[in-house]
């Protein structure tokens, strides 16, 4: 019976796992949805609350048309439960359970570990909504600021789903722990966020389409990990999530494109071919590229972070498990079991950083890390191809994985962007060069200056190439309650 690709929207929770015949869990659900609704109105600032928002609403699970594009004002936006649809004989994919019938309900003896984890992403999801709360105040465009509404939207429905988890097999305790969501927050000194890069601020629109670009794959990285869960209502709930996943990444991919590309017209424009004449390349009203370059170093390192310690027990003991999976595990051909495999792994040996072979139970993190890095390179190819086209001499580049970390074995050295060893010396005499400055950061705030006209953009950011759902470039997406 919960198997209905359709969605539900007839109880005040949509959704397609059959709530209204899950008395228990939708009685809790309800319980928890006014603090969440109150969450969301103290944060998102009142005017934007009022305003007809062109927002997409998951109107089924099924892969092909599953949204459905219309104004919505936010606090009624449809948070729901979806799950993508159940694969029949679907088996556990890795571990030493690999092969047997997927978990329906929680594995006792992995109980713990599982909660855990379905927290841990649980509280990335309003961290970032919270991090992201006053941009719209300056938003360059309508349709940035649609766009930023559209993941803050999800990301509070992704907030849903695991809380609808944790209601649903975990009991009392995760009960508890859906209140404790609500309570944490992004970089409170009494109560944090659990992870480091969510207790960051996003103080500009550049930081937020780095953080999506950076930290928001990070996401899916681990949604794609989860999505290969043997708990097979996990699996499921994350396989929904990615859908919307991908937009995401194209909001922060094509943000900073456009910032790129605004920039390289702004110089084409008055023949500067110097990409290091910054003082002149500012006062266009551009964002210059080695700035560009450092927030990319800053988003970039701290994303690093969210993956944990190279060598993990834990990591190990949720994939033998069955519980997480590796990025594709489906796809991969190997036993699935990697008892005897080994996997190289980078880490810090007199003084220097060196390959070793390490079992590839133990690097499970560390595989997911250079899954992530090759995913994101991508990105930063295109960026690099845009710059080409125009004839300018720059190259973007992610930084060297050893480069600002504050977590695994890179934490105790100091390393530059290209991954060579400095002193303390030199990291202190050059970081200027590689993270943003405060000047830079007061420069790029300086631009930050709202632009609410349908079909205009702020100086320092090009207009998208094809509006959302094909709208054309003069398309009212945010129509502004004026209060
Ligand atoms: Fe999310
Ligand atoms: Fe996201």
């Amino acid at each position: 019976m919960e198997d209905h690709v359709k969605v539900n929207y007839d109880t005040r929770i949509p959704n397609n796992v059959g709530l209204s015949s899950d008395r228990k869990v939708l009685r809790a659900l309800e319980k928890w949805h006014p603090g969440f609704i109150d969450w969301w109105n103290q944060l998102i600032p009142p005017r934007y609350q009022q305003s007809m928002v062109y927002l997409r609403t998951a109107v089924s699970a099924d892969s092909k048309g599953w949204a459905k594009f219309d104004y919505v004002k936010m606090p009624d936006y449809r948070w729901g439960v979806l799950l993508a649809p159940r694969q029949e004989d679907r088996t556990i994919p890795c571990g030493e359970h690999y092969g047997a019938p997927a978990w329906q309900e929680v594995p006792g003896e992995y109980r713990n570990m599982l909660k855990r984890l379905i927290v841990i992403q649980g509280d990335t999801e309003p961290a970032s909504v919270e991090q992201q709360h006053l941009l719209a105040l300056s938003a360059p465009s309508l349709y940035d600021m649609r766009n930023l509404f559209q993941v803050n939207v999800e990301e509070s429905r992704h907030l849903w789903a695991m809380v609808y988890l944790l209601f649903k097999y975990f009991g009392r305790d995760g009960r508890e722990e859906g209140e404790d969501l609500l309570r944490r927050s992004s970089g409170s000194e009494e109560t944090p966020r659990l992870l480091g890069a969510f207790n960051e601020k996003t103080p500009d629109w550049l930081s937020f389409f780095m953080f999506t670009f950076c930290t928001d794959r990070d996401g899916k990285m681990q949604l794609e990990s989860l999505a290969q869960s043997g708990f097979d209502p996990l699996s499921r709930t994350c396989r929904f999530m990615l859908t919307e996943e991908a937009h995401h990444m194209f909001v922060g991919e094509n943000g900073v494109t456009r910032t790129i590309q605004a920039t390289l017209e702004a110089m084409n424009r008055v023949n500067i071919d110097d990409p290091y004449d910054i003082d002149e390349i500012r006062s266009l009203g551009v964002i210059d590229l080695p700035t560009i370059q450092k927030k990319l170093n800053l988003h970039f390192s701290l994303s690093l972070d969210l993956f944990g310690q190279e060598l993990s027990t834990n990591a190990a003991n949720a994939f033998n498990a069955g519980i997480k999976g590796r990025y594709m595990e489906s796809k991969l051909e190997d036993d699935h079991k990697l008892v005897d495999d080994t996997y190289t792994v980078k880490t810090v040996k007199n003084g220097k950083i060196v390959a070793e072979e390490v079992p590839a139970l133990t690097a499970i993190n560390m595989r997911l890390r250079d899954d992530y890095i090759r995913d994101a390179a991508r990105g930063v190819k295109r960026w690099n191809t845009l710059i080409r086209r125009n004839g300018v001499q720059f190259e973007i580049k992610l930084p060297n994985e050893a480069f600002h970390r504050q977590i695994g074995v890179f934490k105790s050295v100091h390393a530059d962007v290209d991954g060579d060893l400095i002193g303390k010396e030199e990291w202190d005499r050059n970081v200027s060069k590689w993270l943003p400055t405060s000047g830079d950061n007061d420069f790029i705030q300086s631009l930050m200056e709202p632009c609410y006209e349908p079909g205009r953009f702020a100086s320092w950011i090009a207009p998208p190439r094809v509006g959302i759902n094909n709208m054309p470039g003069e398309f009212d997406y945010v129509k502004l309650h004026m209060a």
